[in-house]
C-alpha cells in the first residue's frame, strides 16, 4: 500500500488534502465523535449553534474559552509537519481543513482553507465585523462590537450556518481539478466537507484515505490506510525522500 501511494504521489502533479479532527488527535486535541469524542460528552446544540449563543452566551463562551485553552497548550504533531513536506512533490497543492485549532499553520503550512473558521478569531454576532485574535472574552461580561454594539462571538462555523462562500467554492474547484486527494482523520460525515473527496473521485482523482477507523468514504477510496496520520504520513514522506526527491 505504501509503495502504491508513493507511486501515486510521483505520478500526480496536483494534490488536495482534507483534514479533520483526527490529524490533531495525536497532539492531544479531542475529536468530536468516537468513544472519547466531545459530542459524546457535550450536546452540540447547546454549545455550537446560534440559538445556543442567543439563549446562553455565557455557557457558549465558557466552552470556547476551554477549547482555546486546550488548543493553546498543544503543539503540531509529525502528521502536521509531514503535510508541510508533502506539498514539495506537487506543482499544485491545497490543504483544506475542518479543524479550527490552527495547528496546520503552526506547523508551517501555507494557503490553508479553513472551512469551519478559526477558534482564535473573533467577530460580531450581528454585523460580522472581524475583531482582533488576541481578545480575551469574559463569559460574564462579553465584549461588544465597537461598530454596532453586538456581542462578540468566536469566528467558527456553528451547526446550521453557511460556510464562507469564497472558501468552500475554492475547496470545490480545487477538488474538481486535482489528480490526487487525501482524506485524513475525518469521519467524512459532515457536509459539505464530506462531499469534497467524492467530488474529486468523480472527476477522476485517485483517492487515499488515512484513518484508523473505516468511514463512509473507505469503500470509495482507491487506497484505504488504517493507520494514525502521525505515524503513516511521516513514513510516506521519508519513503518519498529516499525514492523520488521532490522536483
Ligand atoms: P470527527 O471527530 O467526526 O472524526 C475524527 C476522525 O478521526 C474519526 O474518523 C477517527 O477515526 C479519526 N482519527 C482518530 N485518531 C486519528 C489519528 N491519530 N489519525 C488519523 N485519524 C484519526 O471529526 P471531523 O470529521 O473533523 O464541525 O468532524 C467534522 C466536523 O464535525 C468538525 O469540524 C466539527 C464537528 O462537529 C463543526 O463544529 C461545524
Amino acid at each position: 500500500m505504501l509503495d502504491e501511494i508513493v507511486n501515486a504521489v510521483r505520478n500526480c502533479r496536483s494534490c488536495v488534502v482534507l483534514t479533520g479532527a483526527g490529524i490533531s488527535a495525536e497532539s492531544g486535541v479531542p475529536t468530536f465523535r468516537g468513544s472519547e469524542g466531545l459530542w459524546g460528552k457535550f450536546k452540540p446544540e447547546e454549545l455550537a449553534t446560534m440559538s445556543a449563543f442567543i439563549s446562553n452566551p455565557k455557557l457558549v463562551w465558557e466552552w470556547y474559552n476551554w477549547r482555546r485553552q486546550v488548543v493553546g497548550e498543544v503543539k503540531p504533531n509529525p502528521g502536521h509537519y509531514a503535510l508541510c513536506d508533502l506539498q514539495r512533490w506537487f506543482d499544485r497543492f491545497t490543504l483544506i481543513t475542518q479543524n479550527v485549532d490552527g495547528l496546520h499553520r503552526a506547523a508551517g503550512s501555507e494557503n490553508i482553507l479553513e472551512l469551519h473558521g478559526n477558534i482564535y478569531r473573533n467577530k460580531c454576532v450581528d454585523c460580522n465585523h472581524q475583531l482582533p485574535e488576541d481578545m480575551d472574552i469574559d463569559p460574564d461580561n462579553i465584549s461588544s462590537c465597537p461598530r454596532c454594539g453586538g456581542k462578540i462571538r468566536p469566528d467558527v462555523v456553528w451547526f446550521g450556518e453557511m460556510l464562507d462562500a469564497q472558501i468552500i467554492n475554492k475547496a470545490f474547484s480545487e477538488s474538481e481539478q486535482t489528480e490526487l486527494f487525501f482524506s485524513i482523520g475525518t469521519s467524512a460525515i459532515v457536509h459539505p466537507a464530506a462531499s469534497l473527496p467524492i467530488t474529486a473521485k468523480r472527476q477522476g482523482a485517485t483517492l487515499v484515505e488515512i484513518n484508523p477507523e473505516m468511514t463512509p468514504l473507505s469503500g470509495l477510496a482507491d487506497y484505504y490506510v488504517s493507520a494514525k496520520s502521525g505515524e503513516f504520513l511521516p513514513t510516506l514522506v521519508e519513503r518519498l525522500k529516499q525514492t523520488s526527491p521532490p522536483g
